[in-house]
């Protein structure tokens, strides 16, 4: 008797186990896909991308210059030259069409405008 109950607690306990790994990996898979589906919703990250392809030039703030890289702090250009430019180069910087998507470059073109020193009229 006693060893049949033994048993058996075991085997309750195993598939409780059982049970909340199983939980717990579809929670996991939900959270990651809750997570990829917002970052689709969202778009691309510009500020990434910023830091992945244009800092070599422009510099984290967009002050550094480098290359004859104008300065995007001062820029007064509006969105759609911003992504004309980024897309198809321009003098010394180089075209990022071959390089980034659509969205890619809107977002980062969005992104420049964030970094326009606010002190600046
Ligand atoms: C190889 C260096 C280089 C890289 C990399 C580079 N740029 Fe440029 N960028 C330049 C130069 C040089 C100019 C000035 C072009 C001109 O008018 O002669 C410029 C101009 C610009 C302008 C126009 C500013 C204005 O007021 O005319 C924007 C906006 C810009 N860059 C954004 C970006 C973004 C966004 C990236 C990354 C996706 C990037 N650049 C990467 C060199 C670079």
């Amino acid at each position: 008797m006693n060893k049949i109950n033994f048993s058996l607690i075991a085997l309750i306990l195993a598939l409780n186990a059982c049970h909340s790994a199983a939980d717990e990996i579809s929670a996991r898979t939900k959270a990651a896909q809750d997570k990829a589906n917002s970052a689709e919703k969202s778009g691309p990250d510009g500020g990434a991308i910023f830091r992945q392809n244009c800092i070599t030039c422009h510099g984290a703030d967009g002050k550094l210059g480098l290359s004859g890289a104008k300065d995007l702090s001062v820029s007064e250009l509006p969105l759609d030259s911003r992504i004309q430019i980024i897309t198809n180069g321009k003098n010394l910087m180089t075209p990022f069409k071959a390089l980034l998507d659509e969205a890619e470059i809107k977002a980062v073109a969005e992104y420049t405008l964030t970094l326009r020193d606010q002190t600046v009229k």
